[in-house]
């Protein structure tokens, strides 16, 4: 039985320091990644990386880049900064500003000696329908333009890694039906459109799943995490 922990990214929406603080140090160590994106950056900004960093886990910073190229890689040299994992731009911001970007961070990491972060694009966000052959053509392009992986729904990442080889990051990630009810949560009853269960996100080859309010809306946030792991084999 593959060990799935390391591949489980938290996302962090939450508008409470003290929510936040809690849950990551319910599930650190056992959880390895957390994503932080508007909701909580908006609030506390690099603060709450630090809280992350602190109980030694890896950030994945979700601002979902979309602009001109100068300003898309300006902001992404602040993220080299930040020490931070990962961090996800727009495909269809387009070649120009993508590829823009994965080089000037490369080259200002090794400037600065600092790693430089995984870019991860999406293709067409969880909550909305997306044809396969549109997220096929945006993966393409963005491999093209240098980055490293695609956020994608689990129904599109087996494609996607054929296609590209490029890492797949997917969220939408539910509880079977089953274990929504044992936890008391409704599977669908949310704003994700293109969801599977995370038993079928491996199946399709899936490196990464981003999980939120399953788990950092639960009661019990640790268990929520082992049962959903459990759920998968
Ligand atoms: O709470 P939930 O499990 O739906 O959280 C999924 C997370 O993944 C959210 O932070 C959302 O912004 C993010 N995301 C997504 N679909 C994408 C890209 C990111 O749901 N295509």
């Amino acid at each position: 039985m593959p060990d799935l922990w390391p591949n489980l990214v938290v996302a962090l929406d939450l508008d409470s320091e003290q929510k936040i603080k809690n849950i990551v140090a319910k599930l650190t160590p056992k959880v390895k990644k957390f994503k932080i994106g508007p909701v909580a950056y908006t609030r506390f900004g690099p603060e709450a990386i630090s809280w992350v960093h602190k109980k030694s886990a890896e950030v994945f910073l979700d601002f979902k880049l979309y602009d001109i190229p100068n300003t898309m890689a300006e902001t992404a040299k602040a993220f080299v900064d930040l020490g931070i994992w990962a961090f996800t731009v727009h495909l269809k911001a387009g070649r120009e500003s993508i590829s823009t970007l994965t080089n000037k961070i490369s080259k200002y990491a090794k400037e600065k000696n600092k790693r430089t972060p995984l870019v991860f694009g999406v293709t067409e966000l969880t909550s909305k329908e997306a044809s396969l052959e549109q997220i096929l053509s945006l993966a393409k392009e963005g491999k093209e333009a240098g980055v490293q992986g695609v956020v994608c729904s689990v129904w599109e990442a087996k494609a996607i890694k054929e296609t590209t080889g490029l890492l797949a990051v997917t969220p939408g990630i539910r509880p079977s039906y089953a274990k929504a009810l044992e936890s008391k949560q409704e599977s669908s009853a949310d704003d994700q459109k293109r969801t599977a269960s995370l038993a079928d996100a491996v199946k399709s080859g899936s490196d990464y799943f981003v999980v939120g309010r399953p788990i950092v809306k639960s009661d019990n946030p640790y268990k929520a995490a082992e049962n959903l792991i459990e759920s998968a084999f």
